[in-house]
């Protein structure tokens, strides 16, 4: 079909009124169908969320049926003059009924095929309760700890960024976008909404051209690569503008530069808040103009192109072109994702318990070992254990923030999992004195955030571990027994100088339904811990902000690398080096990289001709038993027209290997990988010198000098 054309065709068959509806999307949280079908009549709306409240993430939200949406599918397409399906969205975020990990927790497992996978689990259950689009990948680039949304991002990296992009868009769009059971994916915030000052949400954001074009778009680049069916703005302003007004953002970066060709829909009544907040619209209608010219195509909740737009058409101050515009793109996004053929959703039941199993392999593969010390880890079954902590038994906590319809009945308390492992001992404040502490072999310690503290309108302005967890921790001290800390933290805390007081570490994140028998999974070590951090974890919220793809300074001051004179670097109270750095993990084995191989020269006209070069690496496990090895490759332009981070990660290889086992990898750069953005948008590459680094994490000496010529 000439999706085009087709579009076209209908357009030309409907009135203003109509076309007004089709860029609107309000709200559908189980009303009377009478007073929907009233609504349907009204305004035959282009999209319902199924969503009451600006804070979708945090206020509870009604279940979705797929009786009342297929119900009220049919009111639009046999009551209504143009019979345009209606679009069901819904945040989807990490999870249905069974939640995966939250994002940035699924992130630090580098495993963006099984993430690929969980959300093709999560998509079976959304489609089936009517759910056709889906706000996510949430994809804001962040340089901020304290911000609350950074959980449901993917970390400090855009090279993380991307290949989680990809691998959502593919879960939830499928490979045939078009097939009935596909969902549409929406990547969000576009764009720059991780750069909210002090970590405060919907604050200023303050983001140059060049860190625009390398560091908060590349992601979004790779969303609309892989072909996701629509955008969304974001709440911030950038240079002054509000992206959701700013057509050089809206226009000249997604769809001049990228080439996307969707349709745009504004963040929750993003369109008002211009006019009711910002300062950047006199009037409501002027705050719909400078949208809809911008090149936001629906309205979000607060209705302002449905009141305005049509009197600014008519006054000649929106062209018609500009609303056909709009209205073309959400029809050929309809009829390319098959709403026009599929409109109504039939029930096709699907296996929890499997989607139960993939959500807690997800978790298992998401959680960091942080340290080890004489390999305390993995524990004795059976063995007799002390728990304590207020994570241990915490309700749906660990499940995470954005998780609209999990179902409590299917997770457990950490206590619990644990209890089937070990004979665990419950440490409350009376325990200190029993028998049990002469033998107990170790003490889990579980420590870390309320689901409440993260995600939207959240954000912290001490991210280090709370006090009254930190007290937990001195009194377990004085048992004398090996502390096993178990970090159920979201996002990434500081905690440098109380690190001395575990003996050993995992990050665990908010890790959805099966968090707990994940956790107890590590722990006896029927699964290994392969999670790499993808942000860095600060020695002191003081260093804020510190991240692993810093530009050099105009001294020796590379705290984050020890590259520094400490007289310059060094503030004088704390060092300029994280706790621990980007994609560090450990693992209960331990593995080595070879030096590595590669061409030394490479010709920059080859580059350019789109040809690429290998380097390889032998990584063996030298350790006594199996592991996962995440060889990650780092590239550094030593000099630039433009200065160039000191670090970008480039490319990673996930690899189980026996102990004793070696194997080679092989990865392949090219000019995408060696170049970069100017502010205009245009990608270049420049002759010079490079290292390429591979090695465990970010701070790896591993390297090789690459010119290229
Ligand atoms: C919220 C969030 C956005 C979400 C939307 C719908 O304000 O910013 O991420 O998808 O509104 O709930």
């Amino acid at each position: 079909m000439d999706i085009k054309a087709k579009a076209r065709e209908i357009l030309a068959n409907m009135s203003l009124s109509e076309k007004l509806g089709q860029i609107t999307q309000v709200s559908y949280t189980g009303q009377p169908v009478e007073e929907m079908r009233e609504v349907i009549h009204k305004i035959q709306p282009g999209s319902l969320i199924l969503c009451g409240s600006a804070l979708g993430g945090v206020d509870q939200q009604n279940a979705v049926s797929r009786e009342a949406i297929n119900t009220l599918q049919k009111i639009a397409l046999e009551e209504t003059g143009n019979k345009i399906p209606i679009l069901f969205g819904r945040d989807v975020i990490h999870g249905h009924r069974v939640a995966f990990p939250v994002p940035l927790t699924m992130t630090a497992s580098w495993d963006f095929d099984y993430i690929e996978k969980s959300y093709d689990a999560i998509r079976e259950e959304a489609i089936n309760d009517g759910v056709k689009w889906t706000f996510t990948p949430m994809l804001d680039m962040y340089r901020e700890h304290r911000w609350g949304r950074i959980v449901e991002g993917t970390g400090e990296d855009p090279y993380l960024g991307g290949e989680m992009a990809k691998a959502v868009v593919k879960g939830v769009q499928t490979a045939d976008p078009a097939a009935p059971r596909a969902m549409l994916a929406c990547a969000k915030h576009f764009v720059g909404y991780g750069a909210s000052e002090g970590g405060r949400d919907y604050n200023h954001t303050e983001i140059s051209d060049y860190a625009m074009q390398n560091y908060y778009l590349p992601a979004f680049r790779a969303a609309v690569d892989a072909g996701c069916a629509t955008v969304m703005s974001s709440f911030n302003e950038i240079n002054g503008i509000p992206t959701t007004g700013d057509k050089r953002v809206m226009t000249g970066y997604l769809r001049d530069q990228m080439g996307f060709e969707g349709f745009v829909v504004s963040d929750w009544e993003a369109i008002a808040q211009m006019h009711l907040f910002s300062g950047f619209a006199e009037s409501p209608a002027e705050a719909a103009r400078l949208s809809l010219a911008a090149g936001v195509d629906m309205d979000m909740m607060d209705n302002y192109f449905l009141d305005y737009v049509g009197e600014l058409v008519t006054e000649g101050k929106l062209s018609v072109e500009e609303l056909d515009t709009a209205v073309l793109r959400i029809l050929e996004t309809k009829l390319r994702y098959g709403l026009f053929a599929n409109p109504y959703i039939d029930d096709q039941p699907y296996d929890l318990e499997k989607h139960m199993d993939m959500a807690q392999k997800m978790a298992e593969k998401s959680i960091v070992l942080l340290k080890n010390e004489k390999k305390l880890l993995p524990l004795k079954k059976g063995a007799r254990i002390g728990i304590a902590g207020p994570m241990a038994r915490c309700g749906s906590d660990l499940v995470g923030t954005w998780a609209l319809d999990f179902d409590p009945a299917l997770s457990r308390d950490a206590a619990d999992a644990l209890a089937e492992k070990f004979d665990l001992i419950p440490l409350g404040e009376a325990d200190y004195r029993t028998l049990y502490r002469d033998n107990l072999e170790a003490c889990v310690v579980m420590l870390g955030e309320t689901r409440k503290v993260t995600g939207e309108a959240t954000a912290l302005v001490d991210i280090g571990i709370p006090a009254d967890q930190l007290a937990v921790v001195e009194r377990l001290k004085k048992l004398g027994k090996p502390v096993i800390g178990v970090f159920c933290f979201a996002r990434p805390i500081s905690f440098g100088e109380y690190d001395r007081l575990f003996d050993a570490i995992l990050y665990a994140g908010h890790g959805g339904t099966r968090a707990a028998e994940a956790i107890a999974a590590i722990l006896a070590g029927d699964a290994q811990p392969e999670g790499r951090l993808p942000f860095t974890l600060p020695y002191h919220q003081g260093q804020l902000p510190l991240y692993y793809n810093a530009l050099p300074g105009s001294r020796k001051i590379n705290g984050y690398y020890g590259d520094m004179v400490p007289a310059l670097s060094n503030y004088c109270d704390a060092t300029g080096t994280p706790n621990y750095p980007f994609g560090y993990g450990l693992s209960y084995t331990e593995f080595e990289i070879s030096e590595i191989t590669a061409e030394t020269e490479v010709s920059a006209a080859d580059l350019e001709a789109g040809k690429t070069f290998d380097l390889a690496v032998q990584v063996k496990n030298v350790g006594d038993g199996a592991g996962v090895a995440v060889p990650q490759l780092y590239v550094r332009d030593l000099f630039g027209s433009r200065i160039r981070p000191l670090r970008s990660l480039r490319g990673h290889k996930k690899l189980a290997l026996e102990a004793g086992e070696e194997k080679t990898v092989t990865f392949t750069l090219g000019k995408a990988d060696l170049g970069y953005y100017l502010e205009d948008g245009s990608f270049i590459l420049e002759a010079g010198e490079f290292d390429i680094f591979i090695g465990e994490n970010c701070l790896t000496e591993n390297r090789i000098r690459v010119t290229v010529k």
